[in-house]
Formats: C-alpha cells, structure tokens, sequence
C-alpha cells in the first residue's frame, strides 16, 4: 500500500484547482454520489468547484488533500461551516471523494483517519455528513465510526422514479 501525505488547506495553485477539478469529475463519472449524475466533464464540474474552494481559501472551510508519493492529488475532502455560531464545534464532512484509480485499497479510511486528525487540530468537536441512500457507502463510515442519527426519506431526486433517502450521520471525535 503506497504512501499518502495528507494536507490540510493547501494553496490552492491554479495546478492543484485543476488536479482536484480532474479528480471531482472522474469520481463522478465513476458513480460517485458527489454532487453530480454521469455523464459530466470539468467544465460542468468547475462553476461549483471553485465556489467551493473560495470557501476554503482562508474562508471558513478547510479542505484536506490526501497526496500520493508522485505528488498527484488521490482523495480529497472539505470540512464545512454551517455559518451558525452555535454550530461552530462540529463541522459538515463534504465531497469525500478517492480517484476511482485507488479506490478499493483503503485509502478512504485514511482520509477519513487524517480527517479526524485534522479536525481535532482545529479544535473541532464532532464531524457530520450525508449520504445518499441506496449506495452503500453509510457500511463506509459506519467501519470508521459515523452513526446514523436520522434518515430523510426520499429527500434525494437523483432522477425522476429515482428518489433516494438522505442518510445523516455522525462521530464524535
Ligand atoms: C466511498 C469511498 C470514499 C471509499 O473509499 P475507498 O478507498 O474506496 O474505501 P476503502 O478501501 O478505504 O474501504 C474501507 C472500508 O469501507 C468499505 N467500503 C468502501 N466503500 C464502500 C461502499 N461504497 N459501500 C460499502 N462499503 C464500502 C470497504 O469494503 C472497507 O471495508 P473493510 O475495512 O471491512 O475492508 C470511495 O469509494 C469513493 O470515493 N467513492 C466515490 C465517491 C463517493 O461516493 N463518496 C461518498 C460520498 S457520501
């Protein structure tokens, strides 16, 4: 199993916008529930991509990139505000995303490891997140310690007939 250095809040070099850009739409078009439905290219990718990372740019976001040893971005995460000063010791885990070249090999769990770690660093408390029903992928954060803690039936309409339930989930870290 190859090394990953992870980085929390790296400078977000027109390069490193690209390579996470890259990343975003291959995982989508790999059937990641990321935000998007297949097919799409970086150009569809790119409007929210980068109004994600303006949040993370000294904002009040934090993005964690998991690098392999050629230095080539291999998952990637944001931990996100929810703008509620009461709010402000947990933080949403957003876009959990590993290139779909790496995925299978554990490099999630490291991800989600280095998130902890990281959060912990920023003096966070809990970290929550959504998934989207019928993936399987809540059997993924609940090996690494997430709880479901409530389920919105049907909240996802990933295509008309094709309604999904939003899965919500936690860990106290
Ligand atoms: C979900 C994802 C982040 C997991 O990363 P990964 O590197 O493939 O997962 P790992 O190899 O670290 O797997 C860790 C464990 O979780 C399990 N697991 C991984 N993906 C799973 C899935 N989709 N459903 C159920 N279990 C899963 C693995 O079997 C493994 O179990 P084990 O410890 O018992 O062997 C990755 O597959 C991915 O990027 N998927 C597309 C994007 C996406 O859907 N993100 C989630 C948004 S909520």
């Amino acid at each position: 199993m190859s090394q990953l250095h992870f980085v929390t809040d790296p400078e977000l070099t027109p390069e490193l916008v690209d390579e996470l850009v890259e990343v975003w739409t291959d995982v989508s078009n790999a059937g990641g529930a990321v935000g998007f439905v297949p097919p799409v290219n970086t150009a569809d990718v790119r409007p929210t991509a980068e109004r994600s990372f303006a949040r993370c740019d000294g904002g009040p976001d934090h993005l964690l990139v998991g690098f392999d040893p050629d230095g080539r971005v291999a998952c990637w995460l944001m931990m996100g505000d929810t703008g509620s000063p009461l709010r402000s010791h947990w933080r949403w885990l957003l876009r959990v995303m590993v290139h779909p070249k790496h995925q299978g090999q554990g490099y999630g769990a490291r991800l989600l490891r280095a998130a902890d770690d990281a959060a912990r660093a920023l003096g966070l408390e809990a970290l929550h997140l959504t998934v989207r029903g019928g993936t399987g992928t809540e059997r993924f954060y609940a090996g690494l310690g997430y709880t479901e803690v409530g389920r919105a039936p049907g909240a996802i309409r990933v295509a008309p007939g094709d309604d999904r339930d939003e899965i919500y989930m936690m860990k106290r870290i």
